[in-house]
């Protein structure tokens, strides 16, 4: 064989040692764990043959507690570029295999490599995260290594999209970067997310705490809210990357893709007509009026399984993404209370950043009252929502399909706020607060006073109503621009985002706002 022959199959070989990372029994202990091995993942996510890897040389530098003679080429994390649906995306993928996928100041360097790339060349950047955070044999430089990503994280915020998946137990740094980034996928039963692992926090507090406790999937989908999508697995968590950006932009300077669409932009829905109980009480769902509106009832859901009291998600109309936020009157009676206002102001914000049009579906009763949320600090909370909406240049329009009372009214999209095209069902009530509560406020002496008070609280909520239950008394201000038919409400809401879709709005010069965190 030639010597350079020789050479190539040298080169070869490095490539395949490279390719096993931890080795084949600790890829079968991935597989017995219902994960799929890193390169699997990879091949999963990009479009076939499209991977193009960066870096398998790289060996970590730390010789502190033996760690010399562990060596692992391309050390504990795997990077690269290649194509989703043809368009170009930077990803890293750590490998849970080599040293717990444990971030070393090489691999740091590594993932800051496709970052810059991604943040240069205007791409998305997706980390499928699987690693117990700082390599602790590293000490600082493996804190600095997580420092230099996570400054990345927060330059490119709002500059291409950043999607993380946790896929395996995630701990310490491995967590706080997908924290930074816009959307955090988990899948049950493999994935964990936490500041320090159940060893730690029994060591350190004397706590006896599951990972699933600490920080499965389900915890972080209802309670702490920081995953934005559960799914069954990490196959299926690749796929929903996949689709998530069919609805993204490249970029803060790009529009979102547009895809033919073949549902008649017209298609009256009869249904709608009906939709709205007599009862002003009594609930609908809210889903049902999304999935009518939209192309072919095709919504992708964020945080479906947080805060459900508000709705949202991406869908496209007549082809083209928007994101949807809408309160869900079956739960909590749609009232916004501190999570529902988090949620959707982190949503409203990440549609302004990528140039996704607003469409708000509005059903409101308020804000959730009591100590519980005044003590949570529901006006910061609250007041998050309101500064989204009304900092927001996109596109946006809202259509009030029932309730709309007081501040929630202001928070959910008003006239105001700088929404563009307001609409209403006859079926609006937009007001200060609603009957019962209005009249209690201003007649409760005057019933006191009187023989029935029953009677005189009952004809003073009916004049109440009367005047104010109506979507009229805001269309003769201007502060609705149009009452339309329910049925009716795709194609208007369509000609309206077709209209806006030239729209160029700014905000005043600044260093950056002081949004209410
Ligand atoms: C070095 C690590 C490691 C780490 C895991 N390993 N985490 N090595 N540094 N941070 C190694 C283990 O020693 C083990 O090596 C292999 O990876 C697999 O780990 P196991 O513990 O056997 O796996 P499992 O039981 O599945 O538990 C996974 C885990 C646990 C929950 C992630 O390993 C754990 O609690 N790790 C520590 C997590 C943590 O507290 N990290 C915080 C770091 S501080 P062998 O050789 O036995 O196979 C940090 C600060 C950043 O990140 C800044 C934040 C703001």
């Amino acid at each position: 064989m030639s010597s350079q022959l020789e050479k190539v199959k040298e080169l070869i070989d490095f490539r395949a040692q490279a390719r096993l990372g931890g080795g084949e029994k600790a890829i079968e202990k991935q597989h017995a764990q219902g994960k799929h091995a890193v390169r699997e993942r990879i091949n999963m996510l990009v479009d076939e043959g499209s991977f193009e890897e960066l870096d398998m040389f790289v060996k970590h530098r730390c010789t502190n507690f033996g760690m010399d003679k562990k060596q692992f080429l391309g050390d504990g994390v795997v990077t690269g570029y290649g194509t989703i649906e043809g368009r170009l995306v930077y990803l890293f993928a750590q490998d849970f295999t080599v040293i717990g996928g444990s971030l070393s100041e090489t691999m740091s360097a590594k993932i800051c490599k496709v970052m810059d790339l991604a943040m240069q060349m205007g791409a998305p950047l997706i980390g499928l995260n699987d690693s117990g955070g700082a390599r602790i044999q590293e000490g600082v430089n493996a804190l600095a290594g997580y420092s230099e990503i996570f400054q990345r994280n927060i330059l490119a915020s709002g500059v291409v999209p950043q999607i993380s998946g946790i896929f395996g137990p995630c701990a310490g740094g491995a967590v706080y970067s997908p924290a930074l980034t816009d959307f955090v996928i988990m899948a049950k039963g493999i994935s964990y997310m936490f500041l320090t692992g159940p060893k730690v926090v029994k060591t350190v507090t004397g706590e006896d705490v599951t990972q699933e406790q600490l920080g499965g999937a389900e915890v972080h989908a209802t309670r702490s809210g920081v995953t934005h999508f559960v799914v069954e697995n990490d196959r299926s968590g690749i796929e929903l990357i996949r689709k998530l950006l069919g609805f993204l932009p490249q970029n803060n300077l790009e529009e979102p893709p547009i895809r033919e669409n073949d549902d008649p932009i017209d298609r009256l829905e009869d249904s709608l007509n009906e939709i709205i109980p007599d009862s002003p009480n009594k609930p609908y769902d809210m889903y049902e009026v999304i999935g009518l509106i939209i192309d072919k009832g095709e919504f992708l859901e964020v945080h479906a399984d947080f805060a459900k009291n508000i709705i949202v998600g991406f869908a496209r109309m007549n082809g083209r993404p928007v994101g949807i936020v809408a309160n869900q009157p079956k739960t909590l009676a749609g009232v916004l209370d501190i999570n529902a206002s988090r949620k959707a102001a982190r949503f409203v914000r990440f549609c302004d950043a990528f140039n996704i049009p607003l469409v708000t579906l509005v059903d409101v009763p308020g804000f959730l009252p009591g100590t519980g949320q005044e003590y949570g600090g529901v006006i910061t909370h609250g007041a998050k929502l309101l500064y989204a909406y009304g900092e927001a240049t996109v596109p946006k329009v809202t259509v009030t399909l029932r309730k709309s009372y007081g501040g929630a009214h202001i928070v959910m999209s008003c006239k105001q706020l700088r929404g563009d095209m307001n609409y209403a069902w006859p079926t609006a009530e937009i007001a200060v607060m609603g009957g019962a509560g209005a009249v209690e406020v201003l007649y409760a002496k005057e019933a006191k006073e009187s023989d029935d008070p029953a009677k005189v609280l009952s004809e003073k909520e009916d004049e109440y109503t009367k005047t104010f239950a109506n979507p009229y008394n805001a269309a003769q201000y201007g502060y609705i621009d149009d009452v339309i038919e329910p049925r009716n409400t795709r194609f208007r809401v369509i000609r309206a985002l077709q209209q806006l879709s030239t729209k160029k709005q700014v905000n005043p010069p600044k260093k950056h706002d002081n949004l209410p965190l």
